[in-house]
């Protein structure tokens, strides 16, 4: 299974996925591909060994002619599956249509709850007792997707923006492999906008 992941910044979640499929045979991350220049996780893609490219959507007018490049850098590594890993882009259609049923994205709250931006920061104001991240397959919904796993833990009273954020990033390292390991695997689709695993729809 070929994967491509596209991040933005420190790519923490991509060090989870290098690590856990560092010697999986059946999973090897062809590129990384990063909109930003000074992204930390294109260092630690370089030194695990992966092919890394840089798409400043700056260089491009609009919105549809960022993604219609990006496609192109994308397939040249045909990908069975590509993985959004903190990439803070909103995609258009023709981009999520492109990659329909192979595109993921992680995100740090329990969806539907917290679309956007500032999860923890919302779910503290609001007074909540849990909060989580959740995987999902990308639709042209943004954060809309079907979920296809969570992981949640009880806010604590002295919890604050920042320790939330660290927790929350450590169930995401957990989480992110798990998915795409089971896609991977075969296990693992969206079918008429359900999420099938294991033949069960989740
Ligand atoms: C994560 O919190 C993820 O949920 C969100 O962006 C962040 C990326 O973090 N989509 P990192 O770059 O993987 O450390």
């Amino acid at each position: 299974c070929s994967v491509v992941v596209l991040i933005s910044g420190s790519g923490s979640n991509l060090q989870a996925l290098l690590n856990h499929f560092q010697d999986n045979e059946s999973v090897t991350i062809s590129a990384v591909i990063s909109n930003k220049a000074d992204a930390f996780g294109l260092q630690r893609a370089a030194r695990a060994g992966v092919p890394t490219q840089v798409l400043s959507h700056r260089d491009y007018s609009d919105r549809l002619a960022f993604d219609q490049a990006l496609i192109q850098v994308i397939d040249q590594y045909q990908p069975d599956l590509v993985v959004l890993a903190g990439f803070m882009r909103i995609l258009t259609p023709e981009f999520t249509q492109h990659y329909q049923q192979r595109l993921m994205n992680i995100h740090p709250s329990l969806l539907p709850k917290y679309k956007g931006l500032d999860t923890h920061q919302r779910v503290l104001e609001a007074g909540d007792t849990e909060h989580g991240c959740s995987v999902h397959f990308v639709t042209e919904h943004l954060d809309g997707g079907p979920v296809i796993i969570q992981a949640s833990i009880a806010i604590e009273a002295d919890d604050n923006v920042d320790s939330l954020a660290q927790k929350i990033h450590q169930l995401e390292h957990q989480i992110y492999p798990l998915a795409v390991q089971w896609f991977a695997e075969g296990r693992l689709q969206l079918a008429n906008n359900t999420v099938v695993l294991d033949g069960h729809v989740l």
